[in-house]
């Protein structure tokens, strides 16, 4: 009986079948649906699985069920230093590190019954191709700017100590075990040559100096109003919840917004990432150097639709069709509702943009935050091992 009735309404639902890709219909609510990329250092961690994974599962099934066109997009994060720093303690390369990481996070997903339609990883060709061609459009079209910086070298590793390469005392708290990025003990946001007695980590004993270091600037300060204008419009359009960038009263509460976005570099001195393009007069002399993976990650999104489908573009480039929801955890927020939007507003194309945001607050665990680098939470294998089944299968699967 009940069957008939949803028949009736039109509401049977149809399956795609199998090998068919889930494509966007004209005319209909199409949902495009992400949770953030795990980095792919480290196991996931329940912080990863409650926060964003399990949380846009159910909401893919929900509206799988309301036999919308629903596409379910995830994968690991797998560029940058703490890449890097781990294979170095591992003693393998990146790749490797990578690999086996990234097998690790499916096993781990597939255990936990999360049903995405598709998750890939950001070290593929792909991915490769469709960041330089953001990053060149937004040279193109002006919002990039060289600037040289001063920044943290070992002169016995010869390379440039970014972000968790370098660890020293905080200038501001004086705690001794500050990360070049952020201080763990006063929670502030450092650059790495402020940092009092820095200490290269790969061996405390290197002779750390610091030296000049040219990268690319994205004018984030140039994009502002128009980046402002979009969160506006699809804060109230997507009901974003009160507190994520504008409070109740509509009035932006985000810090940076307020006090101005300023430049921002997307390029670092690494070697596991996505190379900077260059021409062949590399006038920026950004040769070798590779972009930051927090301009490449968001676009991650992007080239794992691309690696499930040929037609990844329909997804990407239909703003009336399709909805985009992402799920995050609260530290990711300003990378999807204002850094990335900006780069797709600099990039000019007509992107489909971030509609609905969905996160989650910080889990605790034994009197702190849950956090991968500490080691300090409840892990996915550990989850597993646990054999307390996931969910009772007959209400979930669909
Ligand atoms: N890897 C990041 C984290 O685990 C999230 C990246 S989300 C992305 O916090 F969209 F940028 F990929
Ligand atoms: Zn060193």
């Amino acid at each position: 009986m009940a069957q008939k009735i949803r028949e009736a309404e039109g509401l049977l639902r149809s399956v795609p079948n199998h090998g068919e890709q889930i494509l966007p219909r004209d005319g209909e609510k199409n949902v495009l649906i992400t949770s953030a990329l795990p980095y792919c250092n480290n196991v996931p961690h329940l912080g990863n699985i409650i926060g964003s994974t399990l949380s846009a599962d159910v909401f893919a099934r929900y509206n799988r069920t309301r036999n919308r066109r629903t596409l379910y997009i995830c994968g690991t994060d797998e560029y940058g230093t703490a890449s890097e720093t781990q294979a170095i303690k591992e003693k393998i390369t990146p790749r490797q590190l990578c690999n086996k990481y990234h097998s690790l996070h499916v096993e781990t997903y597939k255990w936990f019954d999360i049903g995405f339609d598709y998750f890939g990883r950001t070290s593929t060709p792909l991915h490769t191709e469709i960041s330089q061609e953001i990053y060149r459009n937004l040279g193109k079209n002006g919002y990039l700017e060289r600037q040289t910086k001063e920044q943290t070298y070992c002169e016995d590793c010869s390379k440039f100590l970014a972000d968790r390469f370098v660890e020293g005392t905080c200038p501001h708290c004086g705690a001794d075990d500050a990360r070049g990025d952020q201080c763990d003990s006063c929670s502030r946001t450092l650059d790495a040559i402020d940092l009092i007695n820095p200490r290269c980590l790969i061996d405390k004993h290197h002779k750390v100096v610091t030296k000049e270091s040219a990268h690319m600037y994205f004018r984030l300060d140039e994009i502002q109003p128009r980046t402002e204008e979009f969160v506006r419009r699809s804060w109230k359009e997507g009901h974003w919840s009160p507190n994520s960038v504008i409070n109740a009263e509509g009035e932006l509460i985000d810090a940076r917004l307020k006090q101005g976005l300023r430049p921002s570099p997307v390029t670092r001195d690494l070697t596991w990432g996505v190379p900077v393009p260059v021409d062949e007069d590399d006038k920026d002399g950004m040769r070798g150097k590779v972009l930051y993976v927090w301009f490449e990650a968001c676009i991650g999104y992007v080239s794992i639709t691309a690696n499930y489908s040929t037609e990844w573009k329909r997804w990407w480039f239909d703003h009336k069709n399709v909805k985009l929801y992402q799920f995050m955890g609260k530290d990711n927020v300003y990378f999807h509702t204002i850094f990335f939007p900006s780069v797709q507003i600099g990039d000019g194309r007509p992107w489909t943009m971030l509609h609905h945001i969905n996160t989650t607050e910080f889990l605790n665990y034994e009197g702190g935050k849950f956090s991968k680098s500490k080691n300090r939470g409840v892990f996915g294998p550990a989850a597993r091992e646990t054999e307390v089944p996931v969910l009772p299968r007959t209400t979930m699967s669909c």
